[in-house]
């Protein structure tokens, strides 16, 4: 009996130092002005003899990742096929609301959105994933999700590797429950098994030389501490909506749900070593979803969780294979990346305090559900209204015994203080995400700049999944000048002049006030955009057509007001 035992107890321990079994996927690429993202209910075998179901972006697990360049007009098809309204949100990207894709913006089955703005945002990493009220847990955890990659000429200028799946490598990290049948379920607390690119157990054969990795944490609630085996040291180079000011040197980096961290390792001592990247969990302070104790006090609990093998214990996430070095690698860390400008305290306009607590009090309280100043969402309820170019102050204060990780959409903010203390170099950059430790208070400060929209709402929210589609969550509006004396689309759209009709030169658009169309996008007969305009700052706005055929041409028009339609022919 005994023996036995102990072979038992050998076999396991073995079985945990094994690691890096399945090559990591890198998911395909798409990049150019127009995309088609096909969203479907499909399959994809994660343990050999079970057919677990998911849902696809043209693929079966994680969709595309999309290279996006700053200043392009894209457009996006999102057509969704699943028997299932979904909704697809570009979380990290600042676009009118109207495009955002948040609850509101739904997407039927069999009906495609087609969302068209212009990348605005600095160079990094952000990602798509879904967002329709209470069921952003389950779309995103079967798969509906993706990774956005921005370049912009200030990134493109610097010695740092951008191959893709060659020296630049996405690893989008996701703990899942899986029940008996190996279905994925949103058994909260069960997410014991670590994929990386929806690959489990993964390897990668890597460079021996310095390689960047964009993180992205799309957990359901997991956080990450993360680190090398034998403590290599790495830089931090990105924040959630671009670089920081220089690379910041690691150990270790927590990362919380919704965050992506961008980071270059130097692996060119390590030929022929394997590398495990491990979560240190056992380092995590309680009251972090992953720590040992998950609330603050022993008393506080999560069914299930302390059976979980990923909490409160070191993991390895994945493995390193170092190999030979690629042609004209990277040998050398930039000193400086960029420069940051954030909003002076002083310059703000308004600050606003919103605080966290749980629904009951008590040893359940951890499990949520949790409100922001006492409430729960509600799509009908406008929670702020923030006038349009405000400089303001936000403040979060975690009144409930677990760290809750906050979103908000549109902008990027840069935070002041943690706890009353500056933030650590790493977490000064651009920011759409942070976490707010049980207890503490997180101050940042953000603008609320470009667009303005009285209809339209985006989201702030905590971004582990069940505690955002249990209500924790409110949503806001960036409200016009006043000078838009503007109460109804019918007369709006009375107001707003595109003439002649037919045309042979040019066409005019004519507003009442010089604040109120954001975007205006010419598509010809087949739907191809032949005209985009936007930072309209004038009443009267001239397109040119001069060079394109005859024929039917449909204006879209995005303004505060909503989108207008209007169509008219070219004649010559
Ligand atoms: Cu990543 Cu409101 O979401
Ligand atoms: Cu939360």
């Amino acid at each position: 009996m005994k023996k036995i035992y102990i072979i038992l107890i050998t076999l396991s321990v073995f079985s945990q130092n094994v690691s890096g079994q399945n090559l990591l996927a890198i998911p395909d690429t798409l990049s150019g002005t127009n995309f088609s993202l096909n969203i479907y209910d499909t399959s994809k075998v994660f343990y050999s003899g079970f057919t677990t179901n998911t849902y696809g972006v043209n693929t079966n697990y994680l969709g595309p990742t999309l290279f996006l360049n700053q200043g392009d007009s894209i457009s996006i098809q999102v057509n969704n096929q699943l028997m299932d309204t979904t909704t697809i949100h570009w979380h990290g990207l600042h676009v009118s609301a109207m495009n955002d894709g948040g609850p509101h913006t739904t997407i039927p089955p069999n009906t495609v959105w087609n969302p068209t703005f212009k990348v605005r945002d600095h160079a990094s990493t952000y990602w798509y994933h879904p967002h329709l009220h209470m069921m952003t847990n389950l779309h995103a955890s079967l798969g509906a999700a993706g990774l956005i990659i921005v370049r912009d000429s200030i990134e493109g200028a610097l010695n740092l590797p951008r191959r893709y799946g060659i020296d630049d490598f996405p690893l989008v990290l996701q703990s899942k429950c899986f029940d008996a049948g190996k279905q994925i379920v949103v058994d909260n607390a069960y997410d014991s098994v670590m994929m990386v690119n929806g690959t489990i157990d993964a390897y990668l054969p890597t460079p021996a030389q310095v390689v960047r990795f964009r993180i992205l944490n799309a957990s359901s609630e997991r956080v990450y501490n993360i680190g090398f085996q034998g403590n290599l040291p790495f830089y931090q180079i990105g924040t959630d909506g671009g670089l920081l000011n220089a690379p910041v040197s690691l150990t270790r980096l927590r990362i919380a749900p919704g965050e992506r961290a961008e980071i270059v390792v130097d692996f060119s001592g390590n030929f022929g070593q394997t590398i495990n990247l491990v979560s240190f969990a056992s380092e995590l302070p309680n009251a972090i979803y992953g720590a040992t104790q998950p609330g603050m006090g022993a008393g506080q609990v999560i069914p299930g969780y302390t059976s979980n093998n990923l909490n409160g214990t070191n993991f390895n996430i994945m493995t390193f294979n170092i190999v030979g070095q690629t042609t004209s690698p990277v040998t050398t860390i930039p000193t400086t990346l960029t420069t940051n400008n954030p909003w002076a305290i002083g310059s703000a306009n308004a600050s606003k305090t919103l605080t966290f607590s749980p629904v009951t009090m008590g040893p359940t309280a951890i499990q949520g559900p949790f409100l922001i100043n006492s409430t729960s969402f509600d799509m009908g309820v406008i929670n702020y209204s923030i006038p349009f170019n405000n400089i303001e102050i936000w403040t979060l204060n975690n009144q409930s015994p677990i760290a809750h990780p906050f979103h908000i959409h549109d902008v990027q903010f840069f935070i002041t203080e943690i706890n009353g203390v500056a933030p650590p170099a790493n977490m000064a950059g651009r920011k759409d995400v942070v976490l707010v430790p049980a207890g503490q208070t997180v101050k940042f400060t953000t603008k609320f700049e470009t667009f303005c929209d009285s209809m339209s709402m985006y989201m702030y929210h905590c971004h582990m999944l069940p505690h955002e589609d249990d209500g924790m969550m409110g949503q806001f509006i960036v409200t016009c000048p006043a000078n838009v004396g503007i109460n109804s689309n019918v007369q709006f759209e009375k107001e707003l002049l595109v003439y002649p009709n037919p045309a042979n030169t040019n066409i005019i658009i004519k507003q009442p006030s010089s604040e109120m169309i954001f975007e205006i996008i010419v598509k010809d007969y087949s739907g191809k955009i032949v005209i985009f305009k936007d930072n309209i700052h004038s009443e009267e706005v001239n397109l040119d057509l001069l060079n394109q055929s005859t024929g039917i041409y449909f204006v879209e028009i995005k303004t505060s007001k909503g989108l207008i339609h209007k169509k008219i022919s070219l004649a010559k």
